[in-house]
């Protein structure tokens, strides 16, 4: 009987024990998160880099981005290549980040040649208002396409959306996108959702003209030595797919676009295939 008591409080011991140390890493977790940033008041990109200290290159960084490409001003490089992009139709999950929506590939995507190096298509995601603008021009919607290299070097390829006929990829993940919506309505935010096999095919058109400039991520932590390539064909969509790409996230973030970052002095570079040889 005694025996059998002790042994009651033991076992009352350890499920006590195990509670504290799960309490302890479940606020372990939640320290350890990157702290929420977001596109207005005191969380807003003014103060992105005083959000924490790993996102100090947002306030103190000279290579930041967005920028306005003056096209004047953007110097034809014969040194560039065409954008070769070599994507396979991959099986991805749409993610609501909160701040944007982002389709994540499983690996094996495809990847970009940019100076003979190879970066690997992760994910692509969508800003609205465009962030990127062509001598001052601002577009309603424009997508990133973030690659990286196995040492974490990263380019990303923008494309600018002006309003006109459907596009072909969001048409898509129109279901994705309403079940994202109701996901996150029901209060599931990061709410994932497989996307299924997607067509890479839009993707990959070849590219006659493309601006290149070393710049940075447009959200925190603002890593730099970015390798921007901004398409110079706008492509189009809808203003429903436009409306359907902002409805699943935070009311306070549907405009998520980070003003216009100082030049300091860096150069714009053109790749265009009608002016090379
Ligand atoms: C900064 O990032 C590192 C690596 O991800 C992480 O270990 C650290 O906790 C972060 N620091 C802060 C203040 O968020
Ligand atoms: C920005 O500030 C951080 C933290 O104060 C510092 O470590 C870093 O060197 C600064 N970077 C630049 C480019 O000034
Ligand atoms: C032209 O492009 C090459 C390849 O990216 C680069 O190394 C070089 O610095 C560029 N030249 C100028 C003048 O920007
Ligand atoms: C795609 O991913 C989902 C979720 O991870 C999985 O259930 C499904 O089997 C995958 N489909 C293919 C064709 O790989
Ligand atoms: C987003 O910006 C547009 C103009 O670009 C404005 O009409 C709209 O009210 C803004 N929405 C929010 C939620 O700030």
């Amino acid at each position: 009987m005694r025996k059998m008591m002790s042994m009651t409080t033991y076992a009352k011991d350890i499920q006590f024990v195990t509670e504290i140390i799960s309490i302890l890493l479940i606020a372990s977790l939640v320290a350890s998160e990157p702290p929420k940033f977001g596109y207005s008041g005191s969380i807003g990109p003014k103060f992105w880099g005083s959000l924490s200290s790993n996102y100090s290159l947002c306030s103190n960084g000279t290579l930041q981005s967005p920028i306005d490409i003056a096209k004047d001003e953007a110097k034809y490089n014969s040194s560039l290549e065409n954008l070769q992009r070599d994507y396979a139709n991959t099986n991805a999950t749409l993610i609501n980040n909160g701040f944007n929506i982002e389709l994540r590939f499983q690996q094996g995507v495809g990847t970009i040649l940019v100076d003979g190096k190879k970066y690997s298509l992760l994910q692509t995601h969508w800003h609205s208002p465009a962030e990127h603008r062509i001598n001052g021009k601002r577009y309603p919607v424009e997508l990133h396409l973030v690659h990286k290299t196995l040492e974490g070097d990263i380019a990303v390829v923008a494309v600018l959306y002006e309003y006109g006929h459907p596009d072909a990829f969001l048409n898509q993940l129109k279901d994705s996108l309403e079940l994202l919506e109701t996901e996150t309505r029901r209060g599931y935010e990061g709410a994932r959702i497989p996307a299924g096999v997607i067509d890479t095919k839009a993707l990959s058109r070849a590219t006659r003209k493309y601006y290149r400039y070393i710049g940075s991520l447009t959200s925190p932590p603002c890593t730099e030595k970015v390798i921007w390539n901004i398409l110079g064909k706008v492509r189009q969509m809808t203003p429903q797919q436009a409306a359907a790409l902002k409805a699943p996230l935070l009311l306070c973030n549907r405009n998520n676009s980070r003003p216009l970052q100082a030049l300091n002095g860096r150069t714009v570079n053109l790749y265009h295939t009608t002016l090379s040889a």
